[in-house]
């Protein structure tokens, strides 16, 4: 069974989403794309700041309407589920964990909140299953009593992963998981990802802006730029044979193990502008092997969802 899927799944936001745009402009940020998540395997999507990764996630766990496509989640149309069952089907770990947390309630209320609206556990129930989660995760008990802003960045992307886990759901979108971390505790986070990963068979999308981030924990990976999936293939032949340019780049900027990660949004240009999409491919303007075609035509989505798929005319 597929874990999750999505179907020309699109996202444009327009003047009535956001009161800031300064001149009422629409907003590209995911362009038709479509995937599946098999079940129990993980996912990686990278992509520079500003690529839709984050409105993706968000639409994929019903936080935001998508302007177009579907969403089937164990092959189940996304509408047709109840909030409260939603919750226990998909999670999403958010991108910045400290300020995902409530501020004024202890790690206890905001641990509790998803056995008591989604599970309606029971009181005497919710502390036992809670230090049972809270071990997995390598979280003490004494931080029960603790607030968000009494831990590191590392503690409290563990909260995050064990309200997820404590909501029961077999699917896990982690939006940057560890971009915050410092470069030791990132592998350990990464670790215990696998690790859960393996042990109550859950299924994963973890996102970044790193590929040396979803390298190691991927099945597959997905790049995208700007709105579009431009390449998804398994994870070992991405870095083997790329074949969209942009992933040779990311692939070529990935760092040798202890080396500073390369910062990639500096090469060459900077993204189109999302308010004016280009014509053709996105990445022309940054592409070393560009042709008029490119300039000037649509280019190929992923309607059947097979691998390998690369989004461009002139493959490597
Ligand atoms: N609420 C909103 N209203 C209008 N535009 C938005 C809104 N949220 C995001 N955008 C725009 O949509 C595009 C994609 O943003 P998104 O946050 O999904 O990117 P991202 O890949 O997650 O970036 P990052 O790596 O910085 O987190 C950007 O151009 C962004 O400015
Ligand atoms: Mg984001």
């Amino acid at each position: 069974m597929n874990a999750l899927e999505a179907i020309n799944l699109s996202k444009t936001y327009s003047d009535t989403d956001g009161f800031f745009l300064k001149n009422k402009k629409n907003i590209r940020a995911v362009n038709d794309i479509s995937f599946t998540l098999k079940e129990n395997q993980t996912l990686g999507i990278v992509g520079e700041s500003g690529c839709g990764k984050s409105t993706l996630a968000r639409m994929l766990v019903g936080l935001l309407e998508p302007s177009s496509g579907t969403i089937n989640l164990q092959n189940k149309n996304i509408q047709q589920y109840q909030r409260q069952e939603l919750g226990q089907v998909i999670q999403y770990v958010f991108q910045d964990p400290l300020s995902s947390l409530n501020p004024r309630k202890t790690i206890y209320q905001s641990l509790a909140a998803p056995l008591k609206y989604l599970h309606q556990q029971d009181n005497s129930l919710i502390k036992e299953k809670m230090l049972s989660v809270m071990g997995e995760v390598g979280l003490k008990e004494e931080f029960l009593d603790r607030y968000p802003h009494e831990f590191s960045g590392g503690q409290a992307q563990r909260i995050g992963i064990a309200r997820a886990l404590l909501a029961d759901a077999k699917i896990l979108i982690l939006d940057e998981p560890v971009s915050a971390l410092d470069v030791s505790i990132q592998s350990q986070v990464l670790n215990l990802l696998n690790d859960l990963k393996r042990k109550f068979n859950l299924s994963f999308i973890v996102i970044s802006h790193d590929l040396a981030v979803v390298e190691n924990i991927s099945d597959e990976i997905a790049v995208m730029y700007f709105g579009d999936i431009v390449e998804h293939n398994s994870s070992k032949e991405i870095f083997q044979k790329p074949r969209h340019p942009y992933t040779e780049l990311l692939v070529g900027s990935v760092p040798e193990l202890n080396k500073q990660f390369a910062d990639i949004s500096n090469k060459n240009t900077e993204l189109p502008d999302p308010a004016n999409p280009p014509l053709g491919c996105s990445f022309y303007s940054r592409c070393s092997y560009g042709s008029e075609k490119c300039q000037n035509t649509k280019t190929p989505i992923n309607s059947t969802k097979k691998l390998p798929f690369v989004s461009c005319f002139h493959p490597l």
